[in-house]
């Protein structure tokens, strides 16, 4: 999973024991080479799925880290693209990877734009919001977004019960409690806060039409279901 160029056990420790902006700012110069970044196969299949479902104008990527969906809005909007993240560090690698997006520092609890948007994307970030700030930071995406505008994220089908990435998602998350519980400041970053059936009424009770899209580039589990849905909520 991590490679050389990866960040060592001793700082991804340092990193964990950071506030979540902190935590960032400490990774950005590696973060590219872990996991937590979005892999391009993901980006890549969430890109053809949003094509069929476009056209777009301008685009914002939530939570942008060093810029994974930068590219994807760049491929599927006609017009300006933007990142906001919160952690310096990380719109730093962004900037330098992204030289003509807008990059803005601001808390996605509290997003400072009018409604201009046409398409709002987020990757790998919404374990960072306890249930509570997901209402408030899908409301902030809705009042970001022009009427008729969308916000687009990949949701992956949760592992089947039992199985070896349900042990470790679980363990992870057990884990972050009691860390959260002994430590301070907190680092919330939890696998199994994010079900479908809650984001959807999440989604609907800040004021989206939602439908949930399959990504059909990745493929179909056993059972016939897709491995991954796009989540597509629509501003009403
Ligand atoms: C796992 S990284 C994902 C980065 C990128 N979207 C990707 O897929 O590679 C999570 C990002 O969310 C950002 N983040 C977490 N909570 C945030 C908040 N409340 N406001 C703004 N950014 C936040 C972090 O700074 C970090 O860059």
């Amino acid at each position: 999973m991590f490679t050389p160029q990866g960040p060592s056990l001793r700082e991804l420790t340092v990193q964990a024991l950071s506030s979540v902006e902190h935590g960032y700012d400490l990774l950005a110069d590696k973060f590219d080479a872990t996991p937590f970044r979005t892999s391009d196969r993901l980006l890549t299949a969430v890109t053809h799925t949003l094509e069929t479902l476009g056209p777009f104008d301008s685009g914002l990527d939530v939570c942008c880290g060093t810029g994974a969906g930068l590219d994807v809005l760049r491929s599927v909007c006609a017009g300006p693209v933007t990142g906001v993240d919160f952690s310096a560090g990380m719109l730093a690698r962004a900037r330098d990877a992204h030289p003509t997006a807008t990059l803005v520092r601001a808390d996605a609890l509290a997003l400072p734009f009018a409604p201009v948007f046409d398409l709002a994307v987020s990757f790998g970030a919404f374990g960072h919001f306890l249930p509570d700030e997901q209402r408030t930071l899908f409301a902030q995406v809705h009042g970001s977004l022009r009427p008729g505008g969308t916000f687009a994220f990949p949701v992956p089908a949760p592992p089947p019960v039992g199985s070896r990435l349900y042990w470790i998602l679980w363990g992870f998350d057990a884990t972050m409690r009691v860390r959260n519980a002994l430590w301070r400041p907190p680092f919330v970053m939890y696998y199994r806060t994010f079900r479908l059936p809650d984001v959807r009424s999440r989604l609907e009770h800040a004021g989206f039409d939602v439908c949930f899209t399959p990504v059909e580039p990745l493929g179909r589990r056993d059972d016939g279901s897709p491995r991954c849905r796009l989540v597509v909520a629509r501003k009403k």
